[in-house]
């Protein structure tokens, strides 16, 4: 048999879409956000996703179910081995391969880190590892428990009439940590969601690119689509704003002691440097060779890279390289979506950069700035969620999880990085050094608290 690839690269996706609800007023832009895969109303979640698989798949439908309770009594693997070997060509369509590759990942998880570091298996059996990594190839994502499956499929209503909202959240699969994991699932969900809200003014945005590159500097109606974009950037700093509100209701119900010691752990993928299973896991019944697949992270959404990408953020190449790395874990389709936005030869920078328009430079510099703030909160998070918690929290049945993320990162570093190329594209104008001094105060003074909330619970900790 020919050694399985290092990771799969190929794959489409069915041909039933996530269909999005409408459509922008102007079409000049030659693309459509169906073609992405990519919904006006729910952005790059899956739409009304299916909360179990039909009757044929009924013993992957009752494991994932009772997953919490198995992996919490360490007998994951007993019940793997009990699992028939299913055809995964019976699945029909997008939304049964997502939710398939959902129950899957959840089960691969529990199979494999349900003991700790003590003892996790080389293998995985034929009867899992065939099919998940198949549905994987189709799907054109990695098999493993990812963003995609984790925040993007995993979502109900409990009331299907009521609003998508914290309170109307729930999860259809359970990670470990009881309502805390559960939560810490509902954060992203309600990110992504709040993302969506600006897709529209993504659109309204590429076409006003679109006719801005035809005109010279001094063409009278430059002005006009430069107020027009501005105002469409506006739109998009709220958004992000919203984004931030959203990650700061983690704080809720999910204490950094659960979440280091039963979330995270769920999380860890493998193949990265210096974990414990650096060589991969073999996938019986595929390849002998192992195969490598980095752990879930909301690295691998695709919001803030959407973002990067129409603002024309550019990350550093060590930065960068992580960041496209992720790209493989994204559905292929929203993959291509921050490729197309990324590669537009006309992008925002070039329209705000050869501008003498304060109202459009100092709306580009505040979305800049909201993403900056953005990143900055982010990292309060990992400091608290995995900083602090490894000093006093750390229970040490995952001490190898102590300083990389759950993607592989060396934490810190690499976030203080995309949040400095970040900064890098705050333009100067009268009207933006104004509103920007004013913004690195905020961020000084949110940082200065927040570290020294966590400074402070170091102490706590360590006194302890
Ligand atoms: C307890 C909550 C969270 C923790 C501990 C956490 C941790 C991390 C870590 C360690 C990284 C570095 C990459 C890696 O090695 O995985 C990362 C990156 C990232 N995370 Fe989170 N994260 C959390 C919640 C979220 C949420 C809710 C989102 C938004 C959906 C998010 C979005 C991102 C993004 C976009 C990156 C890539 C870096 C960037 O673009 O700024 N994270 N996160």
């Amino acid at each position: 048999m020919p050694p399985a690839p290092a990771q799969i690269t190929k794959g489409a996706m069915s041909n039933q879409s996530i269909s999005s609800n409408g459509k922008s007023g102007r079409q000049s832009v030659g693309f459509d956000l169906n073609s992405f895969k990519v919904s006006l109303n729910f952005g790059f979640l899956i739409e009304n996703p299916l909360t179990s698989l039909p009757a044929y798949y009924s013993a992957w439908n009752t494991l994932t179910e009772q997953l919490p309770e198995l992996y919490k009594a360490k007998t994951v693997r007993e019940a793997v081995h009990q699992l028939p070997l299913l055809d995964y060509n019976q699945l029909s369509g997008h939304r049964q391969l997502r939710l398939a590759h959902l129950q899957l990942s959840f089960i691969t998880a529990g199979y494999v880190w349900q003991n700790g570091d003590a003892g996790i298996p080389k293998s995985l059996p034929k009867s899992l590892a065939v099919p998940f990594y198949h549905i994987s190839e189709l799907l054109g994502i990695q098999p493993v428990l990812c963003h995609a499956s984790l925040a993007l499929a995993n979502w109900r209503l409990k009331d299907p009439n009521g609003a998508f909202d914290f309170e109307n959240l729930q999860c259809i699969y359970h990670i470990p940590g009881g309502y805390s994991g559960d939560w810490f699932c509902i954060i992203p969900f309600m990110v992504e969601f709040n993302f969506a809200k600006c897709l529209k003014n993504f659109v309204e945005i590429l076409n006003l690119l679109n006719i801005a590159k035809e005109l010279n500097a001094r063409d009278k109606s430059r002005t006009t689509i430069e107020n027009q974009t501005a105002l469409q950037l506006d739109e998009v700093t709220n958004v992000i704003h919203l984004m931030n509100k959203s990650l700061a209701r983690m704080h809720d119900h999910l204490d950094a002691k659960t979440f280091f010691n039963e979330v995270r752990p769920f999380l860890a993928g493998w193949g990265g440097e210096g974990t414990p299973m650096s060589d991969g896991l073999i996938y019986e019944g595929i390849s002998s060779t192992p195969i490598k697949a980095l752990g879930g992270s909301a690295a691998q959404s695709t919001t803030l890279q959407a973002l990067d990408g129409l603002l024309g953020i550019r990350h550093k190449e060590g930065q960068k390289e992580f960041l496209v790395k992720m790209r493989n874990y994204m559905p292929p389709e929203h993959r291509r979506f921050v490729e197309y936005l990324e590669n537009r030869p006309y992008g925002l920078p070039h329209l705000v950069e050869s501008s003498t328009n304060d109202v459009l430079k100092s709306s580009y510099n505040n979305c800049i700035t909201a993403l900056v703030q953005l990143r900055t909160y982010h990292i309060q998070i990992v400091s608290k969620y995995i900083l602090a918690a490894s000093v006093g929290m750390n229970e040490g049945n995952y001490k190898s999880l102590d300083s990389k993320g759950t993607g592989g990162t060396s934490v810190m570093p690499f976030l203080k990085v995309v949040r400095a190329d970040t900064e890098t594209k705050l333009i100067g104008s009268r009207q933006s050094k104004k509103f920007s001094k004013m913004s690195w105060l905020t961020i000084g003074a949110v940082t200065a608290i927040g570290g020294a909330v966590i400074f402070g619970a170091v102490q706590f900790v360590k006194q302890k």
